[in-house]
């Protein structure tokens, strides 16, 4: 009696389509609308945006918990421009009007290998909250290049303790921008079910 009531109830919900049993068609959430800008309007973003994107940052996941991420908004664009001189492909500091460095504090973190995979997951979340919010964005690496972390080290004024890693332009992209989104890279051929040659 007990298993038929519970499987009307899971009929139910699976009936009414509850976002944690229903099949998409189509790809749906903020992570398939981010837009990658490399040139924005530098309308500056209001310190509630950038509050809010880094509550995203924070709810990645981290390796064995270790949280030792640091978060670094650079709005000055004094300091945008020593940024820049960090990286060659950071042409996004040109006109952003925020930017996140995100960093790996190491006298707080458990495993080194794996801070990059921390703020990779990090990035991601704000690259999707930027969505969300209507914002473009672009991620622009620094670690592994040891000029990179040094550079970024330097203008930002970080001990060595503080390890770059990645960093998260976001704003408003300019209308001549050059952008484009992610969603439409689904590729077939490189997915693949418990053997290499089973698609999915
Ligand atoms: C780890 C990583 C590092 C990246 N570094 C840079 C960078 O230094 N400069 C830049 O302009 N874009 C950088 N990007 C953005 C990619 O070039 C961009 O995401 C890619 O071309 C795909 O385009 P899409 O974002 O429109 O899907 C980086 C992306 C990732 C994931």
């Amino acid at each position: 009696m007990k298993g038929t009531k519970a499987f009307a109830a899971l009929f139910a919900l699976l009936l009414a389509g509850t976002p944690a049993f229903a099949a998409t068609a189509a790809p749906q959430g903020d992570v398939f609308s981010r837009v990658t800008a490399r040139s924005f309007t530098g309308k500056a973003l209001p310190l509630a945006t950038l509050r809010t994107l880094t509550a995203a940052a924070f709810s990645a996941p981290t390796a064995v918990d270790q949280r030792s991420l640091e978060f670094f908004w650079v709005t000055d664009r004094g300091v945008l421009g020593r940024l820049k001189t960090a990286s060659p492909y950071a042409t996004a500091l040109d006109t952003a009007p925020a930017v996140l460095v995100i960093c790996a504090n190491m006298r707080d973190t458990r495993i080194a290998d794996l801070v990059a995979f921390d703020a990779g997951a990090a990035a991601e979340a704000v690259l999707a909250e930027a969505a969300h919010l209507g914002l473009h964005s672009v991620p622009m690496s620094l670690a592994p290049v040891k000029g990179r972390i040094e550079g970024s080290q330097k203008a930002l004024g970080l001990s060595r303790d503080i390890v770059p890693q990645i960093m998260v332009a976001v704003g408003e992209k300019a209308p001549d921008a050059v952008s484009g989104a992610s969603a439409k890279r689904h590729d077939p051929a490189r997915v693949h079910l418990n053997t290499w040659k089973n698609g999915l």
